[in-house]
């Protein structure tokens, strides 16, 4: 899919849908919009009046807490209205469905969307269907993409370990199969320029022409996390998994599974991340979560910041390209 119809005439993001295909550029301007950010949450008056009067919808169409409640908060520091609307899509949703919510909503002087849908490309369709005024950012479609987990963890690693990607050994590992995070992280890792991106997981976990997405691939944790500067763990995602793709989660957790010990093995300043729902005593041990080297709750605290970056940054671009001419 294009990053062309994520910018507008200038290559200023209008839409964020995914990582592929944009400029390093963008990447580098969200990091630092969003370290500004990063202060005014910290401040005891956390407001700015960037988007007062803008109309925000998060449209979510699959469950979330930290996600959800992280774009409410972004949206209602920079003074915008906010508004969730949840749909449950245990009836399938055809593409007709989508478009009558969307059109409804558009009658309403929406200028955000804010989409999570269960299926791959939902946020593109959408995009490709709003008002040219509007923006839409991608909150997870599918297996696809995630691009504002991903760039938190970008922000979360920048602050951490400094600037320069470059020389940086990052390790993601678990559920790269299901893992629309996994896959908007080894973008953003690769438009960042790290020195070198690992997956780690079983066979059965792994896409089969991962090595194309320029990542080394390693079945053996012990083996994986040596030297390395970050590890990313992942959620196994039980619920896209069809038929069985793990003996069981004792037996993950035995081989794939961080403990202080296998944790040995490794750096001894590496930085543990994961983009959550943890689950405990499966992607890692509680020793792990909440030890020194986890950075698992300012990951949280740092979506805000970045999701606020992303927000401000689409509503300062101009209208959709194709409609440019008769706008500027
Ligand atoms: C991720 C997601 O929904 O893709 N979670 C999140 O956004 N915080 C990862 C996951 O569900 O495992």
């Amino acid at each position: 899919m294009s990053g062309n119809l994520q910018l507008d005439a200038q290559g200023r993001l209008r839409h964020f849908l995914t990582l592929e295909g944009l400029p390093p550029r963008i990447l580098h301007e969200i990091l630092d919009t969003a370290e500004s950010f990063a202060e005014v949450t910290s401040q005891q008056v956390k407001k700015v009046p960037l988007l007062r009067g803008k109309t925000i919808v998060n449209l979510f169409f699959e469950p979330s807490t930290r996600t959800r409640t992280t774009f409410e908060l972004a949206a209602k520091r920079l003074s915008a209205d906010v508004l969730n609307i949840n749909i449950d899509t245990s009836s399938t949703t055809k593409g007709e469905t989508l478009l009558d919510t969307l059109r409804n909503l558009e009658a309403m002087h929406v200028d955000m969307f804010v989409v999570r849908h269960a299926a791959s490309g939902a946020a593109h369709f959408i995009a490709r269907h709003v008002a040219p005024h509007v923006s839409v950012i991608n909150a997870g479609d599918g297996r696809h993409a995630h691009p504002t987990q991903a760039m938190l963890d970008m922000f979360t690693i920048r602050r951490v370990k400094g600037p320069d990607f470059g020389r940086l050994r990052v390790a993601i590992v678990g559920d790269i199969l299901h893992s629309r995070v996994a896959r908007s992280q080894i973008h953003a890792l690769h438009l960042l320029g790290a020195g070198e991106i690992r997956v780690i997981a079983p066979r059965t976990l792994i896409p089969v022409d991962v090595e194309k997405l320029g990542v080394h691939v390693y079945h053996r944790l012990e083996e994986g996390i040596a030297d390395v500067d970050v590890l990313i763990l992942l959620r196994l995602q039980r619920e896209r998994m069809r038929g069985a793709l793990l003996p069981s989660e004792h037996e993950y957790f035995r081989l794939f599974g961080l403990t202080e010990e296998k944790l040995a093995r490794a750096r001894p300043d590496v930085t543990i991340m994961h983009p959550g729902p943890i689950n405990r005593g499966v992607e890692m041990d509680s020793q792990v979560a909440d030890g020194p080297r986890s950075v698992i709750l300012r990951q949280v605290s740092y979506g805000i910041a970045v999701r606020m970056a992303v927000m401000s940054l689409a509503m300062q671009a101009g209208p959709r390209t194709d409609e440019t001419r008769e706008a500027s």
